[in-house]
């Protein structure tokens, strides 16, 4: 080994001993003769002091050291002198009087300081990712996913589960997104697809008999990117034999929990996960991933609009649509400008507006004067109106009422989208909670405008509710699933379900589809055989390891917890891929590819990230 320590483990104890430290060159003070060096390696800092005068051989290397000059040295530990100690390092007690001295390797000037925490563009950080993996935050970062992982991996084998790894070269499956294909040299025209995730390979592992199955596995799912999606993301991936929903459910709270005990440092949580069903969700958030960190709940009013002289309410009642809306406490102080931010986050969410109603003054709500409101739709309402909303909607004087009239769907997608912005611009949200929901009883189909066919809200192995069965056949869509999300802070990090476990109702299942029993034989005939072998009841869950990592470390985006990530246009920064492949390798795999000019060859990399 070229070091007897790591340059963060030196302590006052140390204290007299020789000790041998290499590591990069953090930070470098030079005062004339007498060079201060903040020495790094992965263990943590030390400083080291040189007096060129005391190795006179190394003078000129000495000279010559810049920030990320890879150093060996042998020096003496020192308590530093009173004054001169550095609360802020492990290792500030004491420093190193170097007695010798070699540059192992030199550094070219780094795109970016390693050693302060300023902010880089997002392309060079990407570009150079192994220095911006050097910064602090970084280290800290993959540090910190290190130990989750372990966490986890001991905390399941603890439990009984046992890791097995599935295949990487898989089928191709009409559901779900996009897969990555790989062609095949030796099968000329066919192509094996990435997996979106091992599910089928670890509902087969139930069916061997494991009962109790993990994986920690990167999936790949060739879908537009955002902060909480990447193109090949790894998943925390379990499957358990002989439970029902509560089961897995209640194992992977305790995971949570235990995770968060050790790891969140910072944060509150509540210890026990509340269960939501979808419905509730949807009529009380407008989402399937509700932030429970505030409130601004919606609520329907549609019963104040239902003779309203104000048409656009009525008439839209008279037409099957609600009134939903929801009062933004405080809210009477925002701005013309927070409004019609609202309305444009409302325009892009699909509905065609918003009415806002700003309540002035202080007091009951009872003794308004029309003078109080303001509002575009203030003279098509009348004060009895309002005042009788005000009621239902428990506001007072001083806050702001926000409605919204349409169908259901696209009153959920606007009113969640400007409730997640009133929260913000009110600064409602607590950034030191972590506010954990299971959403359960999800409908089981959802229709399919583009294909006009249902479609499977989780994955068609997902067992329907048992009492909704009756209506597979007559109304797919009253049918709930036993899949269960578990979502924190708006963000879904999980989602499972029981699985269907016969042959039977898988097939009932595909034909619902769209699906023929000669396709389902071609595509899943692995599954619907093994499911007349003995398999048993079984469910399971995946989480989104990088979204979980990305909680706990307080990150916003997933990128931040991943060593090498992809850019929103899915490119990898470091060596350039995906590229173009010789045409020998293309002939290998039997594989033409369409003149450049026709596919997007130029590539901005400034618009990629
Ligand atoms: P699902 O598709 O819900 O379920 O995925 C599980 C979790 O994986 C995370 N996730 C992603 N994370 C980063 N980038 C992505 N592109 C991405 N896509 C998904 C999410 C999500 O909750 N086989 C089923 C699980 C099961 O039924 O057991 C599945 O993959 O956090």
């Amino acid at each position: 080994m070229l070091k007897s320590h790591g340059c963060g483990e030196i302590r006052l104890s140390h204290v007299g001993q020789k000790v041998q430290l290499a590591g990069w060159v953090h930070r470098r003070r030079d005062h004339g003769g007498v060079i201060f060096i903040d020495l790094r390696d992965a263990s943590g800092r030390v400083q080291v002091v040189i007096r060129s005068e005391s190795i006179p051989d190394a003078t000129k290397s000495i000279a010559n050291i810049r920030d990320e000059y890879v150093l060996m040295v042998i020096g003496e530990v020192h308590e530093r002198l009173e004054g001169s100690r550095n609360d802020d390092l492990p290792t500030g007690d004491i420093e190193i009087k170097v007695e010798e001295v070699e540059v192992l390797n030199s550094s070219k000037t780094p795109p970016f300081p390693i050693n302060q925490d300023i902010t880089i563009t997002e392309s060079t950080r990407l570009h150079y990712r192994y220095l911006d993996l050097r910064r602090d935050r970084m280290t800290s970062n993959m540090r910190l996913r290190h130990k989750i992982i372990k966490h986890i991996r001991d905390f399941l084998d603890e439990r009984d589960f046992i890791e097995i790894e599935t295949p990487v070269l898989g089928l191709a499956t009409p559901e779900g997104a996009r897969d990555y294909l790989v062609p095949s040299r030796i099968h000329p025209s066919s192509f094996y697809a990435l997996p979106q995730s091992p599910q089928q390979w670890k509902q087969l592992l139930m069916v061997s008999g494991f009962e109790r199955y993990f994986q920690i596995v990167k999936c790949y799912r060739d879908e537009d990117l955002r902060a909480d999606r990447q193109p090949e993301f790894t998943q925390l991936d379990l499957e358990m034999s002989f439970v029902n929903e509560s089961d897995v459910m209640q194992l992977n709270e305790e995971l949570i929990i235990s995770l968060l005990e050790k790891y969140a440092f910072g944060y509150e949580w509540n210890t026990s996960f509340p269960q939501m069903t979808y419905a509730t969700a949807m009529e009380k958030y407008g989402t399937d991933r509700p932030d429970l960190r505030y409130g601004l709940e919606i609520n329907d009013y549609s019963d104040v609009f239902r003779n309203s002289e104000f048409k656009v309410f009525s008439s839209a009642i008279g037409n099957g649509a609600r009134i939903r809306g929801i009062v933004v406490p405080g809210g009477a102080t925002l701005a013309r400008k927070s409004l019609d931010s609202f309305i444009d986050i409302a325009r892009q969410a699909g509905a065609a507006g918003l009415v806002w109603i700003q309540i002035n003054g202080s007091g009951s709500v009872d003794d308004i004067s029309i003078d109080d409101i303001k509002s575009p739709a203030a003279k098509f309402l009348s004060l009895e109106e309002i005042i009788q909303l005000a009621n239902i909607a428990n506001a007072v004087r001083g806050d702001l009422i926000i409605l919204a009239a349409d169908m259901d769907l696209i009153t959920s997608r606007a009113l969640d989208a400007v409730r997640r912005d009133a929260a913000s611009k009110l600064e409602l949200i607590n950034s030191n909670r972590l506010d954990f929901v299971w959403i359960t009883e999800f409908p089981l189909f959802e229709w399919d405008e583009g294909e006009s066919r249902w479609s499977a809200t989780h994955h068609l192995f997902t067992a329907p509710i048992d009492e909704d069965k009756k209506y597979l056949d007559s109304d797919p869509s009253q049918v709930r699933s036993r899949a269960y999300d578990v979502v924190c802070n708006g963000q879904e990090i999980g989602g499972g379900s029981v699985r269907i476990h016969s042959r039977d109702d898988q097939l009932q299942i595909l034909h619902l589809l769209g699906i023929s029993t000669e396709d389902a034989q071609e595509k899943f005939g692995h599954m619907l055989d093994a499911f007349e072998f003995g398999a048993p009841p079984h469910g399971g869950i995946a989480w989104g390891m990088d979204r979980t990592v990305a909680l706990i470390a307080g990150e916003q985006d997933i990128r931040e917890v991943i060593a090498f990530p992809k850019t929103k246009s899915a490119v990898d920064l470091v060596t350039g891929a995906p590229a173009m492949v010789s045409e020998d390798q293309l002939s290998d795999v039997h594989i033409s590819v369409k003149p450049t000019d026709e596919v997007n060859s130029s590539r901005d990399i400034s618009e990629e990230i």
